[in-house]
């Protein structure tokens, strides 16, 4: 049995000035609360830690089957309402998703083809100052991440029916209603701007390393995320559930060019081309429940009381084979998609993109997740709302504004309702 601890953590709702100090404290007391419980740190990670291995012993034999560990959705069904309860099953086992033909390949193809007409209107090649931050790499004078926003083919996407009705069931997977709080609306999304990339046939890349997007250090140090990891720092780990939002949608996070200001359920992204499955595509360790061993890893006494295997402010969430062996056993990457295919994956998942050498084909995407309407997403739209208008960076990217005097960029007459409520003007 576990007994309820009444001591709060101690918890900082801004970064505090002494990382090492706070890390050092915060850890003692989660381990004092676990301890309460009447178990111990290393028997509740042990738990975490068969599950987890259940699961990746599950995706090994999916790989020796040569079935897709990815689930795959046909958007017909999903339009339909005829995605069968396995299909949901698989969904929130793994955590992840490709929709088949979430838009016609063409209507994708004209969208990429649109985005080039855009940026080569409007000189963009030609005035581009450099990656704005160094998340991703460029070949070249050419990036390969475009800092734009509000081409007439990303608002089009992201107001769609289509967008709307695969966002709609992403989000329900979700426990959004609890303790008579409604964490957020899961038919109405706040339409998050983000990036497009596009990287040419021949192209050599680096890839992304395993990360984690949700938050660095704010996940153990605010009151908010310590209540939505409660299960995991009281001893009640089996309660842990990676889909209940309770009290994720609202608290405040530290900042950092890594961080979202949004709540997104799933991140996500629309293919823009055909891509192969080898050619430096996403992969992800498809468990949402790994964030319990990614969060609780720490406190075990191998690791130095000043340090989160690594995690620290300003810089992504890392995985890595010497904390998480274990977790890396599992990483999956998609199977090939089409363009107007979109891939998702839970917003708390471990994810990499693999390397490539001379790229057969393009590689493009614009990236749109589904952010639901949440009071955290509320405040963020109001940023939002001034960046449509004005064609500016929106205030989560760096200040690049290249397409404030672009003439053709998306316009406010152009929104249609879910446009309109996305942004919050209705
Ligand atoms: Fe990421």
């Amino acid at each position: 049995m576990t007994t309820t601890p009444t001591t709060t953590l101690p918890h900082w709702e801004t970064t505090p000035d002494d990382l090492p100090g706070a890390i050092r404290e915060v850890k003692q007391a989660i381990r004092g609360r676990i301890e309460a419980s009447g178990r111990t740190v290393e028997e509740v990670f042990a738990v975490v830690e068969a599950r987890i291995a259940e699961r990746v012993a599950e995706i090994r034999g999916d790989v020796e089957r040569g079935e897709t560990v990815w689930p795959v959705i046909d958007y017909s069904d999903i339009e339909n309402g005829t995605v069968s309860p396995e299909q949901l099953a698989k969904l929130r086992r793994r955590g992840c998703l490709v929709v088949r033909g979430h838009f016609p390949r063409e209507q994708a193809l004209g969208w990429d083809a649109g985005i080039v007409d855009y940026v080569e209107r409007n000189a963009f090649f030609e005035s581009y100052r450099g990656p704005g931050d160094d998340f991703f790499g460029s070949v070249g004078s050419k990036p390969e991440i475009y800092p734009i926003y509000w081409s007439p083919a990303q608002m089009e996407a992201r107001q769609s029916d289509r967008m709307a009705t695969v966002q709609s069931l992403l989000n329900a997977q979700w426990k959004h209603e609890s303790d008579g709080v409604t964490w957020f609306d899961p038919d109405r999304d706040s339409l998050y701007p983000d990036r497009i990339r596009r990287r040419p046939p021949g192209a050599d890349s680096n890839g992304l390393g395993t990360h984690a997007d949700p938050g660095t250090l704010d996940l153990w140090m605010t009151q908010g995320y310590q209540q939505t990891f409660r299960h995991l720092f009281d001893g009640s780990v089996e309660q842990y559930d990676p889909w209940d939002a309770a009290h994720r949608t609202s608290g405040p996070q530290y900042p950092g060019t890594t961080m979202c200001s949004a709540f997104r359920t799933f991140q996500g992204w629309t293919a823009l081309s055909d891509m192969a499955h080898d050619q430096g595509v996403l992969h992800t360790v498809p468990i949402p429940e790994a964030m319990a061993y990614l969060m609780l890893r720490p406190l075990l006494d191998d690791v130095a009381d000043d340090d989160m295997c690594g995690v620290t402010t300003n810089q992504v969430f890392p995985a890595s084979e010497r904390w998480h062996p274990l977790l890396m056993e599992a990483l999956s990457g998609i199977p090939d998609v089409q363009a107007g295919d979109s891939v998702w994956w839970h917003c708390d998942m471990i994810h990499s993109v693999a390397p490539v050498t001379d790229q057969q084909g393009w590689g493009n995407v614009m990236y749109i997740p589904a952010a639901p309407w949440c009071e955290r997403n509320e405040r963020y739209a109001g940023s939002v709302r001034e960046a449509f208008l004005s064609g500016s960076s929106p205030s989560d990217f760096p200040e690049e504004h290249y397409e404030r005097t672009w003439p053709d960029r998306f316009t406010v007459e152009q929104l249609n309702a879910t446009g309109r409520r996305g942004l919050g003007l209705d």
